[in-house]
């Protein structure tokens, strides 16, 4: 599968890096308006091939994303230390108009999957402007957040990551919602299963957790500068469905409507596969979950109108 990454900075290079070591991608081109930034990031991922895969990987420009699958949209700037996600919209807005612009004359077939942030909004601004069938416009979403639930929660049970099933919904952001009542264990439900391994769910560890998630992005940032990581796994993740067409279920941001709220992005779980996102499932919340996340909504659409 051949993959093009607009933006080689430290999210599009990990990116790039875990579809090598995962083995998703057959070709990767790196784009970036810093040309000798992505020969630089394309070699150094280049030599990690012959560890794990067969994968050619280069830095190129527009013209080079013909027959891409997917095309990673990572491009813009990120946060700085304290800097809300939200507050990145006006200077990414303008890059994407610009970016999108290029990317389809050479990839129309391709999927875009949005990592810049805001990436919920800027998921729908893409949407938008590339005027592509519903679902072929992927924003990374609460993917990463969702991980961050399943690790935290993991630790605090004793089990592998993979064995809990719960999802952070809404905005990929302040207002996100951690859908703690129907998060489970195994086949488990959490709370019955934590009572069960002397570990329950306290208000504390849940305000622990809570925070663990909400806040990670702002303490790695303070800590160095950037994420990067984790959410070059969780785009690599997406690739993976996508190229497998697993129809896996992931929690990503896609237009739609919400709790009464139109046309709004933000991350439910949804189904996952060649076609992009091919359908959308709608979880049992409780009453606060529910509010939050319409109001994550209301948040959203208040912002995306502006732009
Ligand atoms: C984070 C960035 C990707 O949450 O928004 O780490």
């Amino acid at each position: 599968m051949k993959i093009g990454i607009v933006g080689a900075g430290m999210v599009g290079s990990a990116a790039g890096f875990a579809l090598v070591m995962q083995g998703i991608a057959s070709e990767i081109v790196l784009i970036d308006l810093d040309e000798k930034r992505a020969r630089a990031e394309a070699e150094d991922i280049a030599h990690a091939v012959p560890f794990a895969s067969s994968a050619v990987v280069r830095a190129g420009g527009y013209d080079d994303l013909h027959g891409a699958w997917v095309v990673i949209l990572a491009c813009g700037v990120g946060q700085k230390p304290g800097e809300t996600r939200l507050q990145l919209l006006g200077r990414n807005a303008e890059v994407f108009r610009s970016v999108v612009g290029q990317v389809l004359p050479a990839a129309p077939e391709a999927i875009l999957l949005v990592a810049s942030n805001p990436v919920d909004i800027m998921g729908q601004i893409t949407a938008r402007i590339a005027g592509l069938a519903p679902g072929r416009v992927i924003g990374s979403g609460t993917i990463l957040d969702t991980a961050r639930f399943r690790w935290l929660l993991s630790r605090h049970l004793g089990i592998a990551p993979g064995s809990v099933h719960g999802y952070v919904l809404g905005e990929h952001g302040d207002s996100e919602v951690l859908a703690w009542s129907n998060a489970r264990a195994g086949s488990v439900p959490l709370a019955s299963f934590a009572a069960q391994v002397g570990a329950p769910i306290t208000e504390d560890v849940r305000a622990r957790i809570d925070k663990g998630v909400r806040r990670a992005a702002y303490t790695i940032i303070e800590g160095k500068g950037a994420t990067w990581y984790g959410i070059g796994a969780g785009l690599a993740r997406i690739c993976r469905a996508i190229g497998g067409d697993e129809q896996a279920v992931l929690s990503v941001s896609v237009p739609g409507d919400v709790l009464g709220v139109q046309d709004v992005a933000l991350s439910l779980p949804r189904v996952v596969g060649a076609a992009g996102v091919t359908a959308t499932l709608w979880p049992e919340l409780d009453e606060a979950e529910t509010e939050g996340l319409r109001a994550s909504a209301e948040l959203l659409k208040g912002l995306v109108e502006a732009v």
